[in-house]
Formats: structure tokens, C-alpha cells, sequence
């Protein structure tokens, strides 16, 4: 004699848990990639993949075996500490392969990126506002983009 009247609904509630259950075991064996949990919670043979992608970045130790001009004007500039490839982008085709030469940068787009002025900017950043300083004339007219620490006509 059973504990309730009509139990065996329950059974078979209880029994579609488990099947339920079952299939997602059966469901994620084929779904989660092998190596997921190899070393922790993410796909191990991505270490060895991302691993694989070419190098984009030469770094600015490696512009500067060859553009030491550049390199021993921006030392002294306010830019020193800013490195070629944030400006120029990722460089290490033409590192590899000089001939391969490089787009120079359209300063209205460059510099605005980082000088364009906005409240969230540490108060302490030179900060501009493009469209009243003195818009339409390229920022290089006036500014070195290696060093705009130190420049001629009145410019910093
Ligand atoms: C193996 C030597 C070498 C390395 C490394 C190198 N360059 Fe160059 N680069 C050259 C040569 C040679 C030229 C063409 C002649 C010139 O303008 O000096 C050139 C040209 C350029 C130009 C274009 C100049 C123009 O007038 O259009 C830019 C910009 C430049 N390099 C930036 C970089 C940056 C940034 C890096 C680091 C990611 C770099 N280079 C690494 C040798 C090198
Ligand atoms: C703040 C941004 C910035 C940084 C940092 C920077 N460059 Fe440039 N660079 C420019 C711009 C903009 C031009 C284009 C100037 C023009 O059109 O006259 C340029 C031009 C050049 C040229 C062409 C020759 C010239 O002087 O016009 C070379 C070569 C070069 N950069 C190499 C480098 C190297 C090497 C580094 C790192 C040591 C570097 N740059 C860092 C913005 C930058
Ligand atoms: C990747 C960000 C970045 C880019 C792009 C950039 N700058 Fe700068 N700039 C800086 C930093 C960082 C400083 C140094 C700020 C400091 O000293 O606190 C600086 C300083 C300066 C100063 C000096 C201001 C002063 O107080 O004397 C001038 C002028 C300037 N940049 C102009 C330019 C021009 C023109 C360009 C485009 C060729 C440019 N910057 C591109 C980050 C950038
Ligand atoms: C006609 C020349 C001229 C052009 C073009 C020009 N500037 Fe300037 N810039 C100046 C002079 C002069 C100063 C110093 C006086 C001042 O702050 O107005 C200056 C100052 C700056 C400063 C420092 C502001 C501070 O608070 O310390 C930055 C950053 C700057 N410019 C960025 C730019 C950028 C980015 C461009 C291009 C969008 C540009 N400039 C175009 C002449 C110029």
C-alpha cells in the first residue's frame, strides 16, 4: 500500500527529471569542446591557437634600431612616452619587410582620438577642442607630431 493515493504521477514526474537529465549529459558531451577544462574553466587548445596568430605588433624597441631620428626626437618631447605604434598602428609587416612602407596617419583622425576634450579626461591632459582650435588646418601644421613639446611657430 502506497504512502499516497495516487503516487505513481509522482514516478513518473520524477522519472522525466532524469530523463531530462540524461539527455543533457548526452547534450553537452557533444557540444562542450574537448580540452574545455584542461587547465580551467575555458577551451585549453586555445592557449595553442591564439598562440599561432602572426605577431601585428613589432614593438618600439624594433622601429627604433631603425628610425633612431624619430626615436631621439620624440625622447625629449612630450610624446616620449607615447610609442610609434600607437600612432602608426600595428607595424611588424613593415619591421619585417621595410619595402612594404606604411600609410601615414591623417592627423584630424589621429590626434583627435587621444586630445579631443572630454570631462571623463584626467584634468591634467592636454585637451582640445577640434572644432574650435583652429579647425581645418592639419594638427602638423603647427604641432611636431614626434615632439609637440618643442616646436616652432608658437605652438607647444
Ligand atoms: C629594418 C628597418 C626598419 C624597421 C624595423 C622599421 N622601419 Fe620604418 N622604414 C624603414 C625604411 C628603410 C623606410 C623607408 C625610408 C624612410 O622613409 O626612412 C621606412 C619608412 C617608414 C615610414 C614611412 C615614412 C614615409 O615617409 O612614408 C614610417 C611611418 C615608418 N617607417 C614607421 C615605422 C614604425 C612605426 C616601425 C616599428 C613598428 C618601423 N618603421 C620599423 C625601415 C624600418
Ligand atoms: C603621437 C603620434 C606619433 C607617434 C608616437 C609616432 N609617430 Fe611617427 N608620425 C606621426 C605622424 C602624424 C606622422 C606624419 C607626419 C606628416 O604627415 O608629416 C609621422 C611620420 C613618421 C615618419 C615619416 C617621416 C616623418 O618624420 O614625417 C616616420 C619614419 C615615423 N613617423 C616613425 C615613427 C617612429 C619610429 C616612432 C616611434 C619612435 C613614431 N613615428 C612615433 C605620428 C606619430
Ligand atoms: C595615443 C594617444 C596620443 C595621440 C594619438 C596623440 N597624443 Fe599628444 N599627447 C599624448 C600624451 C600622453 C601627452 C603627454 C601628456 C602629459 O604630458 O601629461 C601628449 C602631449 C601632447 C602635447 C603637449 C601639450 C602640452 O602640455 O605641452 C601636444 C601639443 C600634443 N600632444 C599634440 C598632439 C598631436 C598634434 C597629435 C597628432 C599628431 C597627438 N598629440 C597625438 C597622447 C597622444
Ligand atoms: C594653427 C596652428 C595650430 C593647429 C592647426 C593646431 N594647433 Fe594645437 N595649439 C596651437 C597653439 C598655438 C597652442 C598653444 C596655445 C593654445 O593652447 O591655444 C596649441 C595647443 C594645443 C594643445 C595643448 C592644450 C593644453 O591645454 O595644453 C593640444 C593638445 C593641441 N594643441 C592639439 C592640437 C590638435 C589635436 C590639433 C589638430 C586637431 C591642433 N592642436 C591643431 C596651434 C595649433
Amino acid at each position: 500500500m502506497s504512502v499516497f493515493k495516487d503516487a505513481g504521477h509522482l514516478f513518473r514526474f520524477a522519472g522525466l527529471f532524469v530523463l531530462a537529465f540524461l539527455i543533457f549529459l548526452v547534450v553537452r558531451h557533444y557540444i562542450v569542446p574537448k580540452s574545455f577544462g584542461q587547465y580551467g574553466h575555458y577551451r585549453g587548445a586555445s592557449i595553442g591557437e591564439i598562440a599561432a596568430r602572426p605577431v601585428k605588433f613589432a614593438g618600439h624597441e624594433t622601429c627604433e634600431t631603425c628610425h633612431s631620428d624619430e626615436a631621439a626626437k620624440k625622447s625629449s618631447g612630450k610624446h616620449a612616452h607615447v610609442n610609434c605604434e600607437a600612432c602608426h598602428g600595428a607595424l611588424a609587416s613593415h619591421a619585417d619587410d621595410p619595402s612594404i612602407m606604411p600609410v601615414l596617419p591623417d592627423t584630424a583622425v589621429l590626434c583627435a582620438r587621444c586630445h579631443t576634450a572630454s570631462a571623463a579626461k584626467p584634468k591634467g591632459f592636454p585637451q582640445v577642442d577640434p572644432a574650435s582650435h583652429y579647425p581645418g588646418t592639419p594638427c602638423n601644421t603647427c604641432h611636431q607630431p614626434h615632439s609637440p613639446g618643442m616646436d616652432a611657430g608658437g605652438a607647444k
